[in-house]
């Protein structure tokens, strides 16, 4: 069945970006004059997505208010609630019934991609093989500790930017004695229906939150994981230094300003 719809959930609490989130939910800071999260709904319409279905809060009515005008010919945009915070692996069963029984892409908000290609290549990947397919990196071993770390068990290059890999064996946040590889998760995902099922029997983590990646391991653990190893460009705009570096990058990218951006950004350092 075709991947048409993606999940993006944007219904945290953004603690991270306090006190400009007392207002404005992290998902809305811009990248110089775009929302964060316009750049994923445009990624994923590129990628062919058709159907964005946003996991909010009902304490961030902007979210609501932004999405009821971001439907375009190409892709309808709706929202869905978490009542309470109760992390990733919860915002994701949030929209189970909006998703229905058909494969579903998840894209993190708040990870910037350079381009729609890891996207594309992960619907490929699940249309090639029916299994669910998620997006990997290779970091140095010394940030294995800050993601969900892979065991990998076969690896074919697709492209000389990316290869395919069946996964065996996925851990959250890895102490260093115990990481497994140099590849961690990064925010794109392609998932079956039934993860679903998984993430209804998934307990919660310390913190008290349910992890995707808890569920992800179930999938794994029955041979059901594959994902892609992509060196595409990624920006973590979790943090404020993330997103700073972010828009400066992306703003120096553009036609329209970054000319006028690297001739500031010369002079300032050059005095
Ligand atoms: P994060 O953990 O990065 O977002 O979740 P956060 O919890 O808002 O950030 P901090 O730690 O308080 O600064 C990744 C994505 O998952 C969403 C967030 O909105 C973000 O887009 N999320 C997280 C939910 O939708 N619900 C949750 O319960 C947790």
């Amino acid at each position: 069945m075709a991947v048409r719809t993606v999940v993006i959930p944007a219904a945290g609490m953004g603690t991270r970006f306090l006190p400009a989130t007392r207002v404005t939910p992290k998902e809305l800071l811009p990248i110089y004059d775009t929302p964060a999260i316009q750049f994923v709904i445009d990624e994923a319409t590129a990628a062919g997505i058709e159907r964005v279905i946003i996991v909010t809060s009902r304490s961030k009515p902007s979210i609501e208010a932004y999405a009821s005008s971001a439907s375009t010919a190409n892709v309808a945009v709706s929202v869905v609630y978490q009542d309470s915070p109760l992390g990733l692996g919860h915002a994701i069963s949030c929209a189970r019934n909006a998703v229905g029984q058909e494969p579903f892409a998840v894209m993190l908000p708040d990870e910037i991609m350079g381009d729609s290609s890891l996207m594309k290549s992960l619907i490929a990947l699940y249309d090639r093989t029916g299994t669910s397919s998620i997006g990997l990196k290779k970091v140095p071993m010394s940030e294995v500790s800050s993601y969900g770390n892979v065991e990998i068990a076969g690896r074919t290059d697709v492209s000389p930017s990316e290869s395919a890999v069946a996964i065996n064996r996925v851990i959250e946040k890895p102490k260093p004695s115990e990481a497994v590889s140099d590849l961690v998760i990064i925010g794109r995902y392609v998932l079956t229906p039934n993860v679903f099922d998984h993430l209804a029997t998934i307990k919660p983590s310390l913190n008290g939150e349910f992890q995707l990646t808890d569920a992800l391991a179930l999938l794994a653990n029955e041979n059901q994981l594959v994902g892609i190893v992509s060196d595409i460009t990624r920006y973590d705009t979790g943090t404020p230094m993330g997103l700073l570096r972010a828009v400066i990058e992306i703003a120096l990218g553009r036609n329209d300003i970054g000319p006028q951006l690297n001739s500031w950004l010369k002079e300032k350092f050059n005095k």
